[in-house]
């Protein structure tokens, strides 16, 4: 198992906006956990809940060294640029929706924070105006006692000096979007609480209400030319939908195809010039 390190007190800017949402964000502000630095949140997170860390653990840095993204993938994360915060879950029972709903969450912490629309981009990638501001990685295991467990890793860029140099063109950030500068510490606490509520809307059944809010915040990428690679060929087609379970429906030359996961890419998103 991971050693974790020692964690600091979270700064005002964080702490403030969450006890002002403290009747919202609920058992996910019990037990915030903050570093100046570490490798990853995620792997921080993982590593407590591998050791019997409770659900509603956050682990959240002010940046990251060794910062990950889907697919093997890395996600820079420069000092006091992004928001880079990693949430332990432990459902009751598999909720196949999960990363779904998260991304739904993160747009509407996002909207009710800063008042910038995201856009979903299957599975819950979120952009903005054709460019990424930001991500989610889900990963899954099971304490040494048998507890199962869900680390949900989100990530935002929030200010330009979040985004790595080498894929400028397609990443933006939210004050690049907004023009002016954005409260990190409330994206924070707003992104929480509606991590809890969407969590507890899957938890009372409410899966039809979170695939309604995710087609909502998805719109203006379905409809859309996708492409995909399948073994050595590339596959394309145009996603329509997503099903009850959550994978795109894409409507190819061949037929309707189910895309469960992997990698989609929207070959119709042209970013607009630089923000
Ligand atoms: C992606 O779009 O590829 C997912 C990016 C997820 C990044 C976040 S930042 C906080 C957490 N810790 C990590 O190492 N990754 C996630």
């Amino acid at each position: 198992m991971a050693h974790v390190p020692t964690s600091g007190s979270l700064p005002r800017h964080f702490s403030e906006p969450l006890e002002r949402l403290a009747d919202r964000v609920g058992v996910f502000g019990a037990r915030v956990l903050w570093f100046e630095e570490v490798g990853s949140t995620n792997t921080i997170a993982v590593g407590l809940a591998e050791r019997g860390e409770e659900e509603g653990t956050v682990v959240v840095a002010d940046a990251q060294s060794a910062g990950r993204g889907r697919l093997g993938r890395t996600w820079a994360s420069p000092p006091g640029a992004g928001l880079y915060m990693s949430v332990i879950l432990r459902p009751a029972e598999t909720m196949p929706l999960l990363t779904l709903a998260a991304g739904v969450a993160a747009a509407n912490g996002l909207y009710t924070a800063t008042g910038l629309t995201v856009d979903l981009k299957w599975p819950n990638d979120l952009y903005c105006g054709g460019r990424k501001v930001g991500g989610l990685l889900a990963e899954s295991g099971r304490a040494a006692q048998g507890k199962p467990f869900v680390v949900l890793g989100i990530g935002v860029n929030v200010q330009r000096a979040s985004l790595p140099s080498t894929v400028d063109a397609r990443a933006t950030s939210i004050e690049a979007e907004l023009g002016r500068p954005v409260e990190r510490g409330l994206i924070f606490a707003e992104v929480l609480a509606a991590v809890a509520d969407v969590y507890a809307t899957l938890a009372r059944g409410g899966s039809a209400e979170v695939l309604g809010a995710w087609r909502v915040r998805a719109q203006r990428m379905l409809g859309r030319a996708v492409e995909w690679d399948e073994g050595s060929s590339v596959q394309t087609g145009r996603a329509v939908d997503i099903d009850d379970t959550g994978a795109l429906i894409v409507e190819t030359a061949g037929g309707t195809r189910r895309i469960v996961a992997g990698e989609v890419r929207w070959s119709g998103l042209t970013p607009r010039t630089s923000p």
